[in-house]
């Protein structure tokens, strides 16, 4: 088959997201005027080493609300035992209520930033917002943050190796449907 994205696919879901995945989760967590806030975003990845810089995007809901008033984000490492309360924070949930304890997760404070963070998270990137740039509807956009702070759980660390197999990290696959990363292959670049 072949579709113009204007024309529609005629199928009983898009395909669009589940053709590009997996996809990482970026489980961001923002602190604003009606408290603290915990959502995960698919549109998420990493874009820059130096300074360490990574991006998501979405509608203006709670998140980027609460960013673009406190110029700070935190994301958060979606791992196997978290994936049901990764999914319990996408709920919508009315403005105030606090994620954190809808889905029981204890909170831990950032470093760097005024931010909360998962406590249990394997790994947590700290971040100061760079730009939000408006996306072609006008209703989306693109937060960039650059990384100011980076927690590891020692637990994951193993012979100086953030342990990916220990990790059980979570992606998107599209719909709603997850995969398990449990089987890591290394393969050295050539040269
Ligand atoms: C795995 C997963 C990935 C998601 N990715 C996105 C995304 O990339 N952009 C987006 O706008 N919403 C995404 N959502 C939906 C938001 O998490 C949901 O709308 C949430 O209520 C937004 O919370 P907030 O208002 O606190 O920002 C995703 C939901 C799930 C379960």
């Amino acid at each position: 088959m072949f579709y113009r994205p204007e024309d529609g696919h005629g199928l009983p879901h898009s395909p669009f997201n589940a053709i590009v995945a997996p996809r990482p989760i970026g489980w961001i967590s923002t602190r604003g005027p009606f408290g603290d806030n915990l959502a995960p975003y698919s549109f998420f990845n990493a874009v820059a080493y130096t300074p360490p810089q990574v991006i998501f995007a979405g509608d203006l809901k709670d998140s980027i609300a609460n960013i673009q008033g406190s110029g700070v984000f935190a994301v958060n490492v979606v791992s196997e035992p978290l994936w049901r309360q990764m999914n319990a924070t996408s709920a919508r949930l009315p403005r105030g209520v606090d994620e954190f304890v809808h889905a029981g997760l204890d909170k831990a404070e950032c470093t760097t930033i005024d931010c909360p963070r998962v406590a249990a998270s394997p790994a947590t990137l700290e971040c100061r917002l760079s730009q939000i740039v408006t996306l072609e509807s006008g209703k989306d956009f693109l937060v960039i943050g650059t990384v100011t702070g980076v927690h590891i759980r020692d637990v994951f660390l193993r012979a100086g190796w953030f342990d990916l197999a220990l990790v059980r990290r979570v992606a998107r696959l599209g719909f709603t449907v997850y995969a398990v990363i449990d089987r890591p292959i290394p393969l050295a670049r050539p040269g």
